[in-house]
């Protein structure tokens, strides 16, 4: 514990005084009055000296560079200004906000390493997704033109081909401009009046051929089949739906079944689509929604997905206010759900 400044000054001056008196007691000749003048005038310079030296010359000093380096923490993290410090002894309060600065500053670089990590990563794989379509177009049409343009069997089989992997670098573009303006808040959202039953009807017409291509049933259930409104921007929630949907049928069994229902509580619909697919193994779940990410690499993309289509999702009903949670088991299957605010 640090003592006050004055009291400090008031013992080294009483320790100062006392030894001065002590020695001249022990000169020959010095009076009683000469020691009590000693004495008192010893101590009187002496606290005063220490107490300047002390209040100005360190005190005010510290308390300073206390102020300073309280200031700048409030412009770096915008706190308010009550939790300046109550402690009196400016040393102690320096050291605090010393130790509470360089803590905060350094949660703040590691957040900007982790930030930088992340953008490198997202770099290399938009390269390197990039990369695949346009090599597989070029080969195409360089064959094409090498000579294979002759050759009236290949050549449509090839054209085909190439205009497929196009397609694919067509998709993929789009959902990489969709996804950036989501996420810097440039698209609004059109919030009205959307009957999700009638979405997911019109969803299923046109996911019809690709389910029926794998034996795939599309049912809904739902506890208001008149019309089961919520408030959304219908655009988007149809994005989301056909995502949702196409991941089940895409990701599913075989002659697998897919179901949708929009369950009804006191303030939302509950959305979930669920199929009796091979599951998404534990350690991949909380990462599906990350851009790019694909639990079993091959397959995925043999099925055309660019792994874009969740982070899509994600954001899509960030900006609803919604969340979206995902439920899996091994062989028994998988069930994406979030919420949506009901409206008559
Ligand atoms: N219902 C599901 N069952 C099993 N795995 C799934 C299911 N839904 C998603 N996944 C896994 O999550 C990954 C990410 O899905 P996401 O929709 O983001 O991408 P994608 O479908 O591969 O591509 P995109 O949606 O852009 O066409 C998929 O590649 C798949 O491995
Ligand atoms: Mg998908």
């Amino acid at each position: 514990m640090l003592l006050s400044p004055r009291i400090t000054a008031l013992l080294l001056a009483v320790l100062i005084s006392a030894l001065t008196t002590v020695f001249l007691a022990f000169v020959e000749g010095v009076t009683n009055s000469m020691l009590f003048v000693a004495g008192v005038s010893s101590f009187g310079v002496s606290f005063f000296l220490i107490l300047y030296a002390i209040e100005i010359l360190v005190y005010r000093e510290v308390d300073k560079m206390y102020k300073t380096i309280h200031k700048l923490k409030l412009k770096d993290f915008n706190i308010t200004r009550k939790s300046i410090s109550k402690n009196n002894n400016p040393f102690k309060k320096l050291n605090d906000e010393i130790f509470v600065y360089v803590a905060k500053k350094q949660k703040e670089i590691e957040e900007l390493r982790r930030i930088e990590q992340f953008r490198r990563e997202f770099l290399a794989d938009v390269s390197h997704e990039l990369k695949t379509p346009i090599f597989a177009a070029q080969g195409f049409i360089h064959t094409l033109l090498d000579g294979a343009i002759d050759d009236e069997k290949v050549r449509g089989k090839f054209l085909a081909k190439a205009a497929k992997s196009l397609d694919g670098l067509d998709a993929l573009v789009k959902d990489l401009v969709a996804l950036s303006q989501l996420e810097t808040g440039e698209v609004k959202m059109h919030f009205e009046r959307v009957d999700l039953h009638e979405v997911v009807g019109e969803i299923f017409d046109q996911l019809e051929k690709i389910a029926h291509n794998k034996g795939v049933s599309l049912k809904v259930r739902t506890d208001k089949p008149n019309g089961t409104w919520v408030k959304a921007d219908p655009q988007r929630i149809v994005q989301v739906m056909t995502n949702l949907i196409e991941n089940a049928i895409k990701y599913g069994n075989e002659h697998g079944k897919v179901l949708v229902s929009l369950e009804e509580d006191k303030k939302n619909i509950l959305v979930s689509v669920k199929d009796d697919g091979p599951g998404i193994p534990p350690e991949h779940l909380s990462r599906i929604f990350e851009r790019f990410y694909r639990v079993d690499k091959s397959r995925s993309k043999e099925r055309g997905g660019t792994g874009l289509g969740l982070a899509i999702v994600k954001h899509i009903l960030n900006a609803h206010k919604s969340k979206i949670t995902v439920m899996s088991k091994m062989e028994k299957g998988t069930t994406f759900s979030f919420k949506l605010e009901k409206t008559d």
